[in-house]
């Protein structure tokens, strides 16, 4: 190997155009690819902004052409030489240094490396736990390359744009204390109070509450979160927040900030003009419009009530549902009444996933009508039904019956979203942003038999429902709000309860005793009676915009060192077991689970 000592890069591989023609540059990175064609060897050198090739010429410099025969893929290398055209007939379109190659003038192999286990390519057919396990081979895809940095750009923005509207950035605990509610903590022992815990934190929540207490006003932090849930796409186990807080202020005032960020961010990174206000949907709304609190908006399909006809009809199905306080609602699919008999079996086994019982169908095409329920209906009924769907020839309408009405709605809102998906109605450059508003403040947990909050115990009722608050908690709406994306929640978060009666009830409908509530959140409380400031605030999924942003299916493209369904890492292998003396230390005992337990 060859020392780097003496070397200077003077550019990027990526940057090179014909104005750099003549000039003598050096470049360093890995070898991308090397091609011999007789007297003539040509490598791509790779680094983050891209390629370029150099070209080792054996009549030019013949020992130089030896050692450069060498090469071999993501060898890392130093290369010096002149650019030069590479000739009309030459140009590679394909490439953004496509037009110049460098001659070389010196080669030094810094590095060799043993073949790879995958090509490094986008695109590569290597499965996704080989790469996670090379991640730092995967990492060197042009892709995500450009997902990083597109990540640290935004980050950057982030933090200029929030500064100038004066917020300070303020760090928080990793180190936190357990409390109750949300999803299931990390924990990390304590070696100096054996048998205590410090849990990760969940989101800084009340650490940001508390700093508007002590007077900051503005707060933001780009800040790890960690919960212990389920994986999904769209859910990492260690994720990034851009948290946020604000003093003295309304729902509008934290809409309209978070409005103006996401404009400029998606305005300076990705050059797409995105229209302020947006939408504000009432969560009610979102759910009968588009079975979901979180509405992709980018196609309509939206959900129509049929209870009021299909409740007299002699379907018993239908009838039967209202009867039961339920309902039938549809979604007409325009324009894909062409659907066969197994796509919709299969659309039906979709739904059933949902909670549906069946997925009922009607079908209008070339003038006929082909249904799997309009023989026990009126052609009156029949009539009624596609004039409400507002159905022409060509389309198809999917129907739901149930007497639970929210599986009603949430199954065929899951099922517009599958046939869009299906039918490739998605477009990913298409940036459909809406806020959704009044959520209930509460919802009901059948594992717990209680009232939980939907948002956190420190979300503010709606001044239209106080008296729903104290009467009638299950009824009442929260201040509260979510900004939607296609589909996805980029970010949630509320007005806070600032008086400490107000907070007392909360955990009162939560099922706390007092005595419960100043053990868990006393320090908060405590905090409630010097002077809280009314505050408010919001957090976004970094992670997520990143995502959207890049036009990624899942976390994993934008987050260097990801997790994958099973929470562990595969690149280091964590978790995984610690010496005896390290648990003895902490006072720490493993006790094995039952086989049945381990399967949960
Ligand atoms: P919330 O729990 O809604 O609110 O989280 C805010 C945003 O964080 C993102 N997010 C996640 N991203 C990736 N993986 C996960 N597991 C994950 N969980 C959440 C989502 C979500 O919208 N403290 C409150 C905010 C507030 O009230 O100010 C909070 O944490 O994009
Ligand atoms: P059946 O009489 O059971 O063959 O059902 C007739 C049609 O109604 C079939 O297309 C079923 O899939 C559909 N169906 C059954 N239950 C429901 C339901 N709960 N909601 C909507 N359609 C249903």
């Amino acid at each position: 190997m060859e020392l780097f000592q003496g070397f200077k890069r003077t550019d990027y591989c990526g940057t090179f155009t014909a104005v750099d023609i003549d000039r003598e540059v050096s470049v360093c990175g890995w070898v991308q690819r090397r091609r011999d064609l007789g007297g003539l060897i040509f490598i791509t050198v790779r680094d983050r902004s891209g390629i370029v090739q150099c070209t080792f010429d054996q009549t030019y410099n013949r020992d130089l052409f030896d050692k450069a025969s060498k090469l071999r893929s993501e060898y890392v290398v130093a290369v010096r030489g002149t650019v030069r055209s590479r000739g009309s007939d030459a140009i590679n379109k394909e490439m953004a240094t496509g037009e110049i190659e460098i001659l070389a003038d010196e080669l030094r192999i810094l590095s060799e490396s043993e073949t790879t286990p995958f090509e490094i390519v986008d695109g590569t057919k290597a499965n996704d736990a080989l790469k996670l396990k090379y991640r730092y081979l995967d990492l060197r895809r042009p892709e995500m390359q450009r997902n990083i940095e597109l990540r640290h750009r935004a980050a950057q923005l982030t933090r200029n744009f929030f500064s100038d509207e004066g917020f300070y950035e303020i760090e928080t605990p990793m180190l936190t204390k357990s409390t109750p509610e949300g999803a299931r903590d990390y924990l990390v022992p304590s070696r100096v109070h054996p048998g205590s815990f410090y849990a990760l934190p969940q989101s800084p929540q009340q650490y940001k509450q508390i700093l508007m207490i002590a007077g900051f006003d503005k707060y933001m932090q780009i800040v790890r979160c960690f919960r212990d849930e389920d994986l999904r796409a769209d859910r990492q186990p260690e994720f990034t927040q851009i948290d946020l807080e604000m003093s003295f202020v309304d729902t509008e005032d934290i809409l309209s900030i978070n409005e103006r960020y996401i404009q400029r961010l998606f305005r300076e990174l990705l050059g797409v003009e995105v229209e302020v206000p947006f939408i504000r949907m009432p969560f009610i709304e979102a759910m009968e419009r588009f079975g979901s609190d979180k509405p992709d908006i980018r196609f309509g399909m939206e959900i129509k009530n049929i209870s009021d006809i299909a409740g007299k009809c002699g379907f018993r199905v239908f009838s039967s549902a209202v009867e039961a306080g339920g309902s039938v609602r549809l979604i007409n699919a325009e324009g894909a009444a062409s659907m066969t008999r197994k796509e919709i079996d299969s659309l039906t086994e979709f739904v059933k996933t949902y909670g549906a019982k069946g997925l009922a169908w009607l079908k209008l095409q070339d003038g006929q009508i082909t249904s799997s329920f309009s023989k026990f209906l009126s052609e009156e009924e029949t009539n009624a039904i596609i004039e409400r769907a507002g159905a022409k020839d060509g389309d198809i309408l999917f129907v739901v019956a149930d007497s639970d009405d929210e599986a009603v709605l949430i199954s065929l809102g899951q099922l517009r979203v599958e046939i869009a998906k299906r039918l490739d109605m998605l477009r990913k450059d298409d940036f459909r942003f809406l806020w959704v508003t009044e959520f209930p403040l509460f919802e009901w947990s059948e594992e717990e038999n209680r009232l939980v909050a939907r948002h956190h115990p420190f979300t503010s009722p709606m001044d239209e429902d106080i008296e729903l608050f104290y009467n009638d908690p299950a009824k009442c709406r929260a201040k509260a709000y979510d900004m939607v994306l296609n589909g996805t929640e980029l970010g949630g978060g509320s007005i806070r309860i600032c008086q400490k009666e107000m907070q007392n009830r909360m955990f009162e409908i939560l099922g706390f005793t007092q005595e419960e509530a100043q053990a868990r959140f006393g320090h908060l409380l405590d905090a409630f009676k010097y002077g809280t400031p009314p505050h408010g605030g919001l957090a976004f999924g970094f992670d997520r915009i990143v995502m959207l942003m890049s036009g990624s299916d899942s976390l994993r493209e934008v987050i260097p060192f990801p997790k994958v369904q099973n929470a562990s890492e595969l690149m280091t292998q964590c978790p995984a077991t610690v010496d005896e003396a390290q648990l003895e230390e902490l006072g720490i005992a493993i006790i094995k689970k039952k086989k049945s337990e381990d399967n949960e």
